[in-house]
């Protein structure tokens, strides 16, 4: 007689295990082909990305064999053990387990995971080295619903902030992550690294960008309603033009309305109240208020806020300045809360705020 596990059937059965095991052989290689061909990431745009790349690639060679070598024994199993007509009374052979099967398939994945933990913890000892000069800017980042704050401080100590980031190609930067309400996530994919922004602690982390050019910074952590406006832009500005748009921005916080003009040679008078409201800050604090808002004055048509013209025709000065300053206090029947940065106050100076809300009494005045 031959039972479900008996003797007659082991031929046939080595058969199946090399077919199986050649068929797993087959796809490992050509996952693993497939897993580094597919471009997963944006262009490295930091010295700290090389690494993250290669281990990612690491990780890809090592998962895709374990993935085909799991499917292919629940499937061989599933094919070989299954219940064949005739076999519905019958059980199988009494075992209690087998000490060398169960030592080998212990040690190997514990040998592979101390491994990639090792791996991973070189790499992350590597990427948040401190540069060996020492020196290196720091940013302060301040995540809210909804949007990033940056704040610097110029050579003199001065300080002032923008609401996009800019940070110097070749040189170290430093962000010290914070978050005024919710969990939030500092997130550059070209730089690689991303890091929480945890309501009550400073969290960090350092890159080297390698890149001028304007990269997005997302929030990484659902946050609320507006998770997915939390764009903003990082502009990486070759040394000479970060020094000078440096002291440019010292110079419009020191003299309050002086004009500003943005790292990338565009220019914008930062007392003027339109330039304002249409430009924004010269592409380096505040966002243009006409992205967002239609104003017929101005010839903005952004629909993702209120029609200005309905919304404030006929209020007074400090019922605009209100609005902008504080967003969220009254809103508009038909838009979210929390849509609109928060941030204005720290992005505008004194006196381009007040332009601004000049400008807009104005221009809805009717
Ligand atoms: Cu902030 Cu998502």
């Amino acid at each position: 007689m031959v039972g479900p596990m008996g003797g007659e059937t082991r031929k046939p059965r080595r058969e199946a295990i090399l077919l199986t095991a050649a068929i797993g052989l087959v796809l490992s290689a050509v996952g693993i082909l497939i897993g580094l061909w597919i471009d997963w990431f944006p262009a490295q745009g930091s010295t700290q990305a090389d690494d993250i790349d290669t281990l990612w690639d690491v990780l890809v060679i090592c998962s895709v064999p374990i993935f085909v070598g799991v499917t292919a024994v629940v499937l061989f199993c599933a094919r070989e053990f299954r219940q064949k007509p005739g076999e519905e009374h019958l059980d199988g052979p009494p075992i209690h387990g087998n000490t060398k099967l169960e030592v080998v398939w212990t040690a190997i994945p514990a040998l592979m995971l101390v491994t990639l933990c090792g791996y991973a913890a070189v790499v992350l000892s590597n990427i948040e080295e401190a540069p060996a000069s020492g020196q290196e800017n720091r940013v302060a980042v301040t995540g809210e619903q909804f949007t990033w704050t940056f704040e610097y401080t110029g050579a003199d100590g001065t300080k002032f902030s923008t609401n996009q980031l800019y940070v110097e190609q070749g040189k170290s930067v430093r962000f010290d992550v914070r978050s005024k309400d919710v969990i939030h996530d500092f997130w550059v994919p070209e730089w690689r690294m991303k890091i929480d922004a945890v309501p009550g602690i400073t969290t960090n982390y350092r890159v080297t960008p390698t890149k001028t050019g304007i990269y997005p910074v997302v929030c990484a952590e659902l946050c609320g309603l507006g998770h997915a406006f939390m764009r903003q832009s990082a502009h990486v500005l070759p040394p000479e033009k970060y020094a000078a748009w440096m002291q440019r921005m010292t110079e419009r916080q020191t003299a309050g309305a002086a004009p500003a003009a943005d790292g990338a040679g565009g220019q914008t008078a930062s007392a003027d109240g339109k330039a304002v409201f249409t430009q924004g800050v010269g592409a380096t604090g505040a966002t243009a208020c006409g992205a967002c808002h239609a104003l017929a004055d101005a010839g903005t048509s952004g629909a993702t806020g209120p029609n200005l013209d309905e919304a404030l025709a006929g209020q007074d000065a400090a019922a605009i300045k209100a609005s902008i300053v504080d967003p969220n206090a009254k809103i508009t029947d038909g838009f979210g809360e929390g849509i609109m940065p928060a941030n204005y106050a720290e992005t505008l100076t004194p006196a381009e705020l007040d332009a601004l809300v000049r400008y807009i009494a104005d221009a809805t005045k009717k």
